[in-house]
């Protein structure tokens, strides 16, 4: 795990503030500056090993606001430009298919791509065909990630094959909470994957068409830009494949492809938006919209990300910030947010153990989404007559028995119970089965080992993992196309 070395004290953090979409190597503490709206200032840290030399951190970061502020003026001018384009493409282009060649850089989280078509009750034709005639809705969004995910733009995946524009997403969001996408018109992909529980679902494991029990838990469906193969063992390649899974997996949505599309095709506005977005309806243009309306569903920062900008303060010399008005307007800034989102003394305690060796919990838990992407085997249900044998089954690589992806910490308090079987009810409880060293097998990662805290450590674990929540966006859950 170099590429995410754990963090320590003695390392010594370079800030690296670029614009947009950049590389991010660091872990968990990010240093970053935020704008209100524009997070243009996006930025990562990045950690290196302590060489004895001590380099000047406030010289770092002035030339780092440099960047900042030319990075600020260039969004600006984008955003200009596409508000210009969308102007122009407004007087020229009446026809749906409208594809402007702006492009509009947006926060992921921001409500207006979650909020649904504007109006009351079922979505009427009228009322789609008023929302595709808006070349606003077809043009290709940039999205960037809010504070605390912003350190992982480099993980985001998928848009070059399925770029976002609000069209899309919005098609997506109605597909995700339509039931008629299965056999009964009784599960929507949100039966699953919650709003309400944390995008996941309260039970051990999936409930599906006729109350059927799934053998996994569900995990939770929001953070998916920054994640390539889905499931908990990795099955599917992207996105778009996992979201078409469920509507013919017979205990979950218990459809088929060909019935979902026959179905989708006969109601009018589903099919004036397939056509008017993908110019054909497909299973593949339905996986294609969810995915869309999943990558749109963002963790927004958390007590923890307001800590950690406020700590990338913490090494710079108190007369440098007063020196400089820039710096000294964005340190009161991070100073706001920290104060009005404060961790407790436990949750701070909690992120010390987390982060060094005596939890070693980012030895797995790393990056932005507080998750490698990577397949362990911690012992979860291997006392079981046939346990479940997870990545294996995909890789048939012996070590990977029992091995399944590490989910993400961030909200992870709302989204019990936990585990790939939904065995462990309470973060408590995930805490001792760490503590205790897992469960003893042959595969188990050499990275679990009984780790001898005491109640109180185990009780500050557990609170820095509660100050890893952060409010999703607001999301119409009810609007769908009528019949
Ligand atoms: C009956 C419950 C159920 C329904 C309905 C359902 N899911 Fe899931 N979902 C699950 C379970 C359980 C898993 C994990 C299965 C596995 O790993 O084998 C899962 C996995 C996922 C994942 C992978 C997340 C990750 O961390 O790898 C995504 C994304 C997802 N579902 C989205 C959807 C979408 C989109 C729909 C609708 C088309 C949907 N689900 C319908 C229960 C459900
Ligand atoms: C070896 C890698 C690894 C380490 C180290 C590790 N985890 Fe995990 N974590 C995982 C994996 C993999 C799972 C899912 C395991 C399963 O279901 O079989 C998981 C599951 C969890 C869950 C449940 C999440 C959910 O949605 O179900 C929490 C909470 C958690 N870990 C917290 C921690 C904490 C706290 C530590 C440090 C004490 C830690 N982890 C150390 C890999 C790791």
């Amino acid at each position: 795990m170099n590429r995410f070395p754990p963090f320590s004290e003695s390392t010594q953090v370079r800030l690296v503030l670029a614009a947009g979409l950049l590389v991010a190597s660091g872990c968990a503490p990010s240093g970053t500056v935020s704008g209100q709206n524009k997070v243009v200032e996006v930025e990562a840290v990045e950690i290196v090993p302590a060489q004895g030399t001590s380099s000047p951190a406030a010289s770092a970061t002035s030339t780092a606001l440099d960047e900042a502020a030319t990075a600020t003026k260039q969004v600006d001018e984008a955003k200009a430009a596409a508000d210009k384009a969308i102007a122009e493409a407004g007087k020229t282009i009446a026809e749906p298919v409208a594809k402007p060649a702006a492009r509009e850089t947006v926060m992921l989280g921001d409500p207006s791509l979650t909020s649904g078509v504007p109006g009351q009750g079922p979505i009427t034709l009228a009322e789609i065909d008023t929302w595709l005639a808006n070349p606003k809705n077809f043009i290709e969004l940039d999205p960037v990630l809010p504070l605390g995910l912003s350190q992982g733009a480099s993980q985001i995946t998928g848009l070059d094959k399925n770029p976002l524009t609000r069209a899309k997403i919005e098609l997506g969001r109605q597909l995700y909470f339509d039931p008629r996408l299965s056999a009964d018109a009784t599960v929507s992909c949100a039966s699953c994957h919650n709003p309400t529980e944390g995008y996941s679902a309260h039970t051990k494991t999936g409930v599906g068409v006729r109350g059927q029990l799934g053998g996994r838990n569900s995990p939770v469906s929001f953070n998916r830009i920054l994640t390539g193969a889905q499931f908990w063992d990795g099955r599917a390649e992207s996105l778009e494949a996992q979201a078409v899974g469920p509507i013919q997996n017979p205990i979950e949505m218990g459809f088929t492809h060909e019935g979902v599309v026959k179905r989708l095709g006969e109601m009018p506005v589903y099919k004036k938006q397939f056509e008017a977005i993908f110019g054909d309806l497909t299973i593949d243009r339905v996986g294609q919209a969810i995915a869309a309306f999943e990558r749109a569903l963002v963790t927004a920062p958390s007590p923890y990300d307001y800590n950690e900008q406020f700590r990338s303060f913490a090494n710079l010399d108190p007369d440098d910030i007063a020196d400089d008005p820039e710096l000294a307007a964005k340190y009161a800034e991070a100073k706001a947010a920290v104060e009005a989102h404060p961790m407790s003394e436990s949750a701070k305690r909690g992120r010390e153990i987390f982060f060094t060796e005596k939890g070693n919990c980012t030895a797995c838990h790393v990056g932005a989404n507080l998750a490698d992407e990577k397949y362990h085997n911690l012992g979860v249900g291997m006392d079981k007559p046939e346990p479940d044998l997870g990545r294996f089954v995909v890789t048939k690589d012996q070590k990977d028995t029992g091995a399944f992806k590490t989910p993400t910490v961030r909200n992870v308090a709302l989204n019990a119970p936990y585990m790939h079987d939904g065995s462990v009810a309470t973060l408590e409880e995930v805490v001792d089965w760490y503590d205790k060293g897992g469960h003893p097998n042959p595969y188990l990662s050499d990275k679990i080992r009984p780790l001898k805290l005491t109640a109180q450590e185990k009780a500050d674990l557990v609170a820095f993992m509660q100050a890893c929540t952060g409010p999703t966006p607001t999301v119409e859950v009810s609007r769908l196309p009528g019949d």
